[in-house]
């Protein structure tokens, strides 16, 4: 008998064990994040303003670290980031030993759900929350449970409400993408300490650098004085290096223990780690970008608001427009002739907000060219 012949009759015998692999059952009943577009077809310019990079671009000083180490790329990268953690460390006046960098805060997200969620236990988000937090919980066979927000706002109340004994982690942007909005620090003081002790509450503080108010703070202290708190970080926004997948994340020393058990080995790349150094002396350009920031975010607030569109008041580097349900005048209208224009915002339907376009504070061309359309839109020609 050929030897194929005797394979096959073999093989029938273990007909469960060759169906087809399965996934384990969250992971099926994600919905993938869909990133914000970034082409506009037939538009002569395209003014990409759909995932709140910077307009400024990186640090000079950053790229040229970046370029430095273009003939070193053979060379695994230090897998533990040392020099820049000790980086953020001097930078934020944090012990390094505390810190764990990661390809994106997104990679953070998930080692943090994978550590400590596990099948059928709870992470809580908000009605608009950043769509990573139920990724991350169900890719653990967890359950995202999600607690209503008032006004686009996370509503420390209804947070706690939620807690349930399989609560185990509880997802906090803050500010809040795609809303822009907040909560002061003593609401976040508030949530944590209303919080049972096992439950690991995770701030995520990747606008943190934009956010200009006396009540705010990015969650350090809460991480310093207690121990079931993280923040993570990110250079994705005001350090523009998106593109080299760069976050950090800020926690006890029990949890940095956890996640280092479990992250990938080499899980932040060489060109980052040089370049998120560059970025972090470079103190002037991030100035600039802030600067840049505190001109245009009231301006588009302001000018969008005057053409009878909602806005809601954003403390980041971005704004959420509401538009009426009315035909010809809602967020799917207003998204095809601003992308016709070349102009490219962001449907944010995933997040609960079907009839509202986020758009990332631009360049002042952009942001210009964004007001005048949206005048066209609603029948205000300037
Ligand atoms: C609230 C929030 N957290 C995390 C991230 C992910 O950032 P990163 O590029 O570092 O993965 C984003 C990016 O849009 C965000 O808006």
């Amino acid at each position: 008998m050929p030897a194929f012949a005797s394979m096959t009759v073999e093989s029938s015998e273990f007909e469960m064990s060759s169906a087809r692999p399965q996934p384990h059952p969250g992971v099926l009943a994600i919905e993938a994040y869909v990133p914000g577009k970034s082409t506009a077809p037939g538009a002569a310019r395209v003014f990409k303003l759909s995932s709140n990079e910077t307009p400024l671009g990186p640090s000079p000083k950053a790229i040229a670290a970046y370029k430095a180490v273009a003939d070193r790329l053979h060379d695994y990268p230090d897998g533990a980031a040392s020099a820049l953690r000790e980086a953020i460390g001097k930078t934020f006046g944090l012990d390094p030993v505390r810190i764990i960098c990661g390809t994106g805060s997104d990679d953070l997200l998930h080692l943090l759900a994978r550590a400590y969620v596990t099948p059928g236990d709870e992470a809580i988000y908000t009605t608009h929350g950043f769509l990573e937090y139920p990724i991350v919980t169900l890719a653990s066979d967890g359950k995202p449970v999600v607690a209503p927000e008032k006004h686009y706002t996370a509503d420390v109340d209804a947070i706690l409400a939620a807690v349930t004994p399989r609560t185990k982690l509880v997802f906090l942007a803050n500010p809040n993408n795609p809303t822009g909005t907040y909560l002061p620090f003593d609401e976040v003081r508030r949530l944590r300490a209303g919080l049972p002790p096992h439950v690991l509450l995770c701030i995520d503080a990747a606008y943190a650098e934009y956010v200009r108010r006396n009540d705010y703070e990015a969650g350090i202290e809460l991480v310093a004085t207690t121990d079931n708190t993280v923040m993570c970080r990110t250079f994705s926004k005001i350090h523009g290096l998106a593109a080299l997948r760069l976050g950090w994340l800020y926690g006890p020393p029990e949890v940095l223990d956890a996640l280092n058990r479990i992250r990938a080995p080499f899980n932040v790349s060489t060109p980052a780690i040089v370049a998120g150094i560059a970025s972090l002396a470079d103190t002037e350009h991030q100035e600039l970008s802030r600067e840049h920031n505190d001109r245009w975010l009231p301006w588009l607030t302001e000018e969008i608001g005057k053409l009878g569109l909602e806005v809601t008041p954003s403390v980041a580097n971005f704004v959420l427009i509401h538009f009426p349900d009315t035909k010809g005048k809602t967020a799917a209208d207003a998204d095809a002739l601003l992308t016709s224009r070349g102009l490219i915002l962001r449907r944010v339907t995933p997040y609960r907000l079907p009839n509202a376009l986020r758009m990332t504070v631009g360049t002042e061309e952009a942001n210009r060219l964004v007001v005048e359309t949206l005048a066209e839109f609603m029948g205000r020609g300037t």
